[in-house]
């Protein structure tokens, strides 16, 4: 039986999210923006035989010009893999994707050089992203000249490297000469949003990005993610566990299960109205911080 000792109630919801520039008010409605990526029955098979398994199966997608997409689902759920031939790393065993409402052609070096200049990434482990052997300066520079800025003056380069920087709240003065493995883990992932500045790319995958830093920084980063959205308006598809994270940043929300898109629509729709078992089950475990703790099981 509850009694007042064992019922503690908790605030109602605190005011930190003022305190992030992180609101619902970024949300965008994207519905008659042109299509950006889209798919129709998009699926990977790993394996042969007995040891078969489908990571994504049969997957149906619109992402649009600016969108911002959230792919939400548990550990396992081929998020990642679903990135990868989105990507263009990873072949789809069955389906195709549309670049731009065009089948998505990428048989070719030469196609797929010109593919990769329109999506970027950024990864769960930032270490992972860069030639460790490449100093930052080097990082951000293979930037400028990617994009045809290799003629510009260095003056001029090291104006945008600085500007690139300062977007991200870091100091292209203090990184100079230095290498990626000489950052922490937070300054790495600022500084491949530095890159993406810099590249100005029509989509952005992200797959959670933010996993590496503190609840403080991560409002930052993913406010620097919607400004970025904002100043060159692309389509950025970010990947998580985080369903409450999903709701907050999304226009639209794609959740995966065992490989399947078991519910999509706008953030709103899928949080607040929920269809499918598996939505209502990643909401209910998001810990509820407006309703009493019951801690009459606690003995
Ligand atoms: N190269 C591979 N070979 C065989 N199986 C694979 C391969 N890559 C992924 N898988 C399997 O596909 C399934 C989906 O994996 P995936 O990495 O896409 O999940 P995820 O949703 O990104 O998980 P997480 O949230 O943990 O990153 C898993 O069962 C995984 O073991
Ligand atoms: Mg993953």
């Amino acid at each position: 039986m509850k009694t007042e000792e064992n019922t503690k109630v908790i605030p109602e919801k605190d005011n930190s999210e003022k305190n992030t520039t992180v609101s619902l008010d970024r949300r965008r409605d994207v519905s008659k923006n042109p299509l950006c990526l889209s798919g129709k029955g998009v699926t990977r098979v790993f394996g042969f035989g007995a040891k078969q398994m489908t990571a994504v199966d049969h997957v149906d997608f619109e992402f649009r010009e600016g969108e911002l997409v959230s792919i939400v689902g548990e550990s396992g759920s081929g998020k990642t893999t679903l990135s990868k031939m989105l990507l263009g790393l990873l072949a789809p065993s069955e389906g195709q994707i549309y670049f731009r409402g065009q089948p998505r052609d990428i048989s070719t070096r030469a196609k797929k050089k010109e593919y990769w200049k329109n999506i970027q990434a950024i990864f769960q482990d930032p270490f992972s992203s860069f030639n460790v052997f490449n100093k930052i300066d080097t990082v951000l520079l293979d930037c400028i000249n990617m994009t045809g800025g290799k003629s510009l003056s260095m003056e001029k380069k090291t104006e945008m490297m600085t500007e690139a920087c300062s977007f991200v709240n870091l100091k292209f003065a203090e990184l100079t000469n230095k290498y990626p493995f000489e950052l922490s883990g937070g300054q790495m992932q600022r500084l491949m949003i530095a890159r993406i500045f810099l590249l100005k790319p029509k989509i952005l995958l992200a797959d959670e990005p933010t996993s590496m830093i503190d609840a403080c920084s991560r409002a930052t980063i993913l406010d620097m993610l919607l400004n970025l959205r904002d100043e060159i308006g692309m389509t950025v598809i970010f990947i998580t566990h985080d369903i409450g994270l999903a709701y907050y940043i999304s226009d639209t929300v794609y959740i995966m299960e065992h490989g399947k898109f078991v519910e999509h629509g706008s953030a709103d729709e899928v949080i607040l109205t929920p269809k499918a078992a598996y939505t209502k089950r990643l909401i209910s475990d998001v810990p509820k911080i407006h309703e009493p703790w019951d801690l009459s099981t606690v003995e």
